[in-house]
């Protein structure tokens, strides 16, 4: 796969909408603008923001028949919203946007569909990202790390070479993942953690060093 840490929509299959008016959907209208992308309209299940201009000046809309025809871009804050609205509305595999907010230093040698990497992200060498998954500001990721679908990296979370995160994954803020640690499927990292061994699928972690104190039983 070749380098593709820039901004990948270039608007060949019609205008970019965002899926999710609230606080991240404000931030992806932002990071849209940055790398030079108009969103035509920002969809929302919340009757309570349709017709408003709570989206800056993009109108939010009612999810209706030609949503799942349209090129939509995720932008909730957690992975089961994210697999959640990709399921409810048949998006998967549909095309959709990649933005890499212009600051971002490194390169990604892969990148999937629906990707989000905010402000100020740095990544060491060999990166790969897969669909859907959110790197947000600040974020640190080692060289040889694979992230997958659905993640989530909140602000400030770093994480050493050759990490693996798996799909559906969230890392806490300001989070330290030592290298060649595996975060499993839809696992959760809190805030702060220091993370020196290997989470399980579905296994909540805090502290320093981090310790297991949820397991979920759906993965
Ligand atoms: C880890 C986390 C998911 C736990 O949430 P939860 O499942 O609702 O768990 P609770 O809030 O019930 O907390 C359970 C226990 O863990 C402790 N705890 C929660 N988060 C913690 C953290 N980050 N570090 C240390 N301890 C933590 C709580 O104090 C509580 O301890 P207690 O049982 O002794 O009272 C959440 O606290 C967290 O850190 N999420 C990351 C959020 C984040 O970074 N968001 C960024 C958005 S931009």
């Amino acid at each position: 796969m070749g380098v593709t840490w820039h901004n990948e929509f270039r608007g060949e299959r019609g205008p970019l909408y965002l899926y999710g008016a609230g606080g991240q959907g404000r931030d992806v209208l932002w990071l849209a603008g940055d790398c030079g992308v108009k969103v035509a309209g920002v969809y929302d299940d919340d009757s309570a923001k349709w017709g408003g201009l709570r989206a800056g000046d993009v109108p939010v809309l009612r999810p209706d028949a030609y949503l799942n025809t349209r090129c939509v871009l995720l932008a909730v804050g957690t992975p089961r919203a994210m697999r959640a609205i990709v399921d409810k509305y048949a998006l998967r595999d549909r095309p959709t946007a990649t933005l890499v907010h212009p600051s971002v230093q490194g390169r990604l040698v892969g990148v999937g569909a629906g990707v989000v990497v905010q402000a100020g992200v740095v990544l060491g060498a060999d990166v790969v990202i897969d669909g859907y998954a959110l790197v947000n500001y600040g974020a640190l990721l080692g060289h040889d790390t694979k992230v997958g679908r659905f993640v989530a990296i909140y602000p400030g979370a770093s994480l050493g070479g050759f990490c693996v995160v798996k799909e559906g994954a969230a890392i806490g803020s300001n989070a330290t993942v030592l290298p060649g640690v595996c975060v499993g499927a839809w696992a959760v990292v809190g805030a702060g953690a220091v993370v020196t061994k290997d989470v399980p699928d579905g296994a909540t972690v805090v502290g320093v060093p981090a310790r297991v104190i949820k397991q979920a039983e759906e993965k």
